[in-house]
């Protein structure tokens, strides 16, 4: 911006002048304007590449992202403990932030996550029987902006308005208590999940019977209530409530609260550039991102200000890891056809957001591409890609999960990728443009874990 007001650039030079401005190379492109002629030229071709990425953007309703609404910090505090307290799985061993871990980007680094029952974290983290669950952990970032959630979307807003769960439909009463749509109706879930938390036996919430969610949210809220500390942050963080009259549905509520409240992140170059500043990007970045918005045609999809259209698509995954009951043998999943029964929708997945994509390897439904950059390859040819997938790149427990269902999984890919050929350099230039959407402060989110939770278990992700 600087370079096109000469009083402004000289100012900053004349400034800089005493420190060396003239052959520091390293000074903002915009400082170092007045010097050189060549240098001039290409900072206005930087400047116009960066106003062009703009206008590229909002034509492709790529839009700034809002911060969220303040969250009460009663709430926000008792979500931070629930979601961090091992008490709500059934044997005490596992909590929401051992999968979302907040040291690793909400994420665990595996390609399908590790439930109850397994010691470790992160990439140490192990199942003695060699056990993972169905799906690739998602990052919890800027989720007051999504509305369907999980991979399939089958957490999700019906069109009168209604927040939908699978398996267990909620009362009247607990949809009352939802504050943020979906993402409180969430973390009423993985608690009932057998595999995730509730484990097979060894307590009272694992001999409920599979068909009975709400008793076992009951027996959950009676576990909570023997710990007075817990009392008192529900009936802070519900004032004028009774904690007797409370139900899981304002646990999970507390927790889609914090979540939204502190992993909301828009302080990335990228949103540097939409506010306007030509600099925020490198030319490299700006060169990806083009691409990104043009030829790749990435942005069919990877759309609005968090980079998805909320919808479902089918991108030539390999299947990888225990799968979801579907196919033969169980080892299959079939993505949005799970939800919706319907052929056309089998292998499609919820197209994911990209803000702080770098952060979260590996990647897709099942983690079976472990590498940014091999991702943003896979879309050239994917149909070759998907045919050629080496599973040497998976950890060694899972390279042998790799199923033999290209033919089935190509007959259903999405017509936008069905020409799409990437030269290296555009690949290249696509991964680090992915680069510029990661928000500093969303590297260690070390910040958000409690050193303590009320019930007194440990705290996974100490920091
Ligand atoms: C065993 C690891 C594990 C545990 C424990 C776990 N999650 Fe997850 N989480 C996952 C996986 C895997 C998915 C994707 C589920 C799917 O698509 O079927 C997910 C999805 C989510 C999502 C949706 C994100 C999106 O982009 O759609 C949120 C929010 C979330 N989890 C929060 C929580 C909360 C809160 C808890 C605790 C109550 C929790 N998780 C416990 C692994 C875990
Ligand atoms: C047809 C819609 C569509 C198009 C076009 C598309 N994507 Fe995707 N993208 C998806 C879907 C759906 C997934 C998840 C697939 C899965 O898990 O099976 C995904 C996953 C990703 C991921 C992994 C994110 C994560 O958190 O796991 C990245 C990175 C990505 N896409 C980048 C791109 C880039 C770069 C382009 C352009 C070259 C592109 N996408 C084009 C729909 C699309």
């Amino acid at each position: 911006m600087t370079s096109r007001n000469p009083t402004i650039a000289l100012g900053v030079c004349v400034t800089l002048w005493l420190a060396g401005c003239s052959d520091d190379t390293t000074a903002p492109r915009s400082e170092m304007a007045a010097d050189s002629p060549q240098i001039a030229a290409a900072t206005a071709e930087v400047a116009a590449l960066a106003a062009e990425v703009r206008q590229l953007a909002a034509a492709a309703g790529i839009s700034p992202l809002q911060r969220p609404a303040p969250v009460r910090p009663a709430l926000s505090l008792l979500g931070q403990a629930l979601a961090f307290d091992k008490e709500l799985s059934g044997n005490r061993d596992i909590s929401c932030m051992t999968c979302h871990l907040a040291t690793m980007a909400t994420v665990d680094g595996h390609s399908t996550a590790i439930g109850q029952g397994a010691t470790g974290l992160g990439p140490t983290r192990v199942h003695p029987q060699g056990k993972f669950v169905h799906r690739n952990a998602p990052p919890l970032f800027n989720l007051h902006a999504l509305t369907p959630l999980t991979w399939d979307g089958r957490v999700f807003v019906d069109a009168k308005g209604v927040v939908r769960t699978p398996g267990a439909p909620l009362r009247t009463a607990q949809r009352a208590v939802l504050e943020f749509g979906t993402l409180s109706a969430l973390p009423m879930f993985p608690v009932l999940s057998r595999s995730e938390m509730r484990a097979d036996g060894g307590n009272e919430l694992a001999a409920v019977s599979d068909d009975q969610p709400q008793r076992t949210w009951k027996f959950l809220m009676r576990r909570l209530g023997a710990i007075p500390e817990y009392r008192t942050m529900f009936e802070s963080a519900y004032p004028g409530q009774s904690f007797d009259n409370m139900d899981f549905a304002h646990a999970g509520n507390a927790m889609g609260g914090w979540i939204a409240a502190v992993f909301a992140f828009n302080n990335s170059p990228w949103d540097r550039l939409l506010a306007g500043n030509d600099d925020a990007l490198t030319e490299v970045q700006l060169r990806g991102a083009r691409a990104f918005l043009t030829t790749a045609n990435c942005a069919q999809c990877h759309t609005g200000p968090l980079f998805t259209d909320g919808k479902f698509h089918n991108v030539a995954v390999p299947q990888v890891g225990p799968g979801f009951g579907n196919g033969p043998d169980g080892r299959d999943d079939f993505g949005r056809m799970r939800k919706t029964g319907n052929p056309a929708h089998q292998y499609a997945f919820r197209t994911p957001p990209l803000r702080n994509v770098e952060l979260t390897a590996p990647y897709g439904h099942d983690g079976a591409i472990v590498s940014l950059r091999s991702w943003v390859d896979h879309y050239s040819q994917s149909d070759v890609k998907l045919r050629t997938y080496d599973p040497s790149q998976l950890e060694p427990l899972l390279r042998g999960t790799l199923l033999s269902t290209a033919d089935a999984i190509l007959a259903t890919r999405s017509g936008k990728l069905k020409k799409l050929v990437l030269d290296a350099q555009t690949v290249d230039e696509i991964t680090e443009f992915l680069k510029s959407l990661t928000d500093p402060g969303a590297r260690n989110l070390g910040r958000f874990v409690p050193t303590r939770v009320p019930s007194g278990l440990p705290v996974d992700g100490l920091p």
